[in-house]
């Protein structure tokens, strides 16, 4: 069994070789994406596994099935960068990670909403240069605040959990709402209307595209803080920008950006950044971008690791596999 594994860091590579050895499966690590140039490096290999910036389009299907590639396997939860109905019409199989740990994402919405309304990240700069002053750092109480989650999945229940530790009131909008749980849903206007911190947890798919944008910026209570864990395509970005240029948004972190793929995981720091919208974004006092980390934990990691592996030995061996992604 051979396997392409585009996109390689070096924490992918310390987690995974010591489970592709120890199930006898040759891998070839890639530093590049896929795409449609770099396809070819998966010739003669069964699977290919990929992560969330990689490009698996009908194009890229194309080759990877003339290549005789069987898997693709995402290693990562969003399916949103694969055009699954077309890899299974040319007979290759798609496989997932659905769960590898809500608790590094929930925890990392928690952060950036911590951090974004405490000024942290001011702060931290400040003391480095021995700035001991507090003027601009005034942040407001996380408790008996209202928080509206967008999404009530595996992510946003431990979100959820989170927030009512913090003594807050939690508000919901789920397509799909679990009305056997006891979380209070809404429409998502009145989840707008009513929330001091939006933060968005569910998948990125036609539905879900720029749910957030210009009509809804007249909609948010004035001052909401906007947590973005999930795909970055939820917002439209200039909306947002705007928003916080006319101060009806107060803050906003975003761990996803819409337009990542070009920039995020790469060491850009010497050079000129062509995206403006992100440029005013990461310029504004009151926004915190990460580069779509929140996933990052070791035990994610472990988890990520062993579900991939075993996801492309079954589907490989010609077993059945749970984790295979069918829409
Ligand atoms: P999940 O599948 O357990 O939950 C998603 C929830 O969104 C479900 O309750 C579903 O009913 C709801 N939903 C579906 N369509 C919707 C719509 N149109 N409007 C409102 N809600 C809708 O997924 P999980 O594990 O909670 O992950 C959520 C998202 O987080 C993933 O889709 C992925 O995009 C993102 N993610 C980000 C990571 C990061 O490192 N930043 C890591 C892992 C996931």
């Amino acid at each position: 069994m051979k396997v392409a594994f585009f996109d390689t860091k070096s924490y992918d590579r310390t987690v995974f070789d010591p489970k592709f050895k120890a199930s006898k499966i040759k891998v070839k690590y890639y530093d590049s994406r896929l795409d449609e140039d770099d396809a070819v490096l998966a010739k003669g290999c069964d699977a290919v596994c990929v992560f969330v910036n990689d490009t698996v389009n009908a194009k890229v299907i194309d080759k990877l099935a003339e290549f005789g590639v069987k898997v693709i396997a995402l290693r990562c939860a969003g399916f949103n960068n694969v055009d699954i109905p077309y890899a299974n019409s040319k007979g290759i199989t798609v496989v997932r990670v659905p769960a590898y740990s809500p608790y590094a994402v929930a925890e990392h919405a928690m952060a950036l909403l911590l951090t974004i309304n405490r000024k942290i990240h001011r702060a931290y700069i400040r003391t480095r240069d021995f700035n001991f002053s507090l003027a601009g750092l005034e942040g407001f109480d996380l408790h008996g605040k209202t928080v509206g989650v967008i999404g009530t999945g595996k992510i946003g229940r431990v979100f959820i959990d989170i927030c009512k530790g913090f003594g807050m009131k939690v508000i919901a909008y789920d397509k799909f709402p679990d009305r056997r749980s006891k979380i209070d849903y809404r429409t998502l206007d009145e989840v707008y209307a009513e929330a001091d911190i939006l933060s968005f947890h569910c998948p990125l798919t036609e539905d879900t595209l720029h749910m957030f944008n210009l009509g809804s910026i007249n909609k948010v209570k004035p001052g909401v803080t906007i947590i973005n864990t999930s795909r970055g395509a939820l917002i439209d970005a200039n909306a947002l920008l705007k928003g916080i240029k006319q101060h009806k948004i107060r803050a906003a972190a975003l761990d996803v950006y819409e337009e990542e793929g070009d920039y995020f995981y790469q060491d850009l720091s010497g050079n000129i950044i062509d995206d403006d919208t992100l440029s005013m974004l990461i310029s504004m006092p009151n926004v915190i971008v990460t580069s779509h980390q929140a996933f990052l934990t070791s035990e994610a990691l472990e988890n990520i690791a062993t579900t991939t592996v075993s996801n492309i030995k079954e589907v490989v061996g010609g077993e059945k596999c749970a984790n295979e992604i069918r829409i």
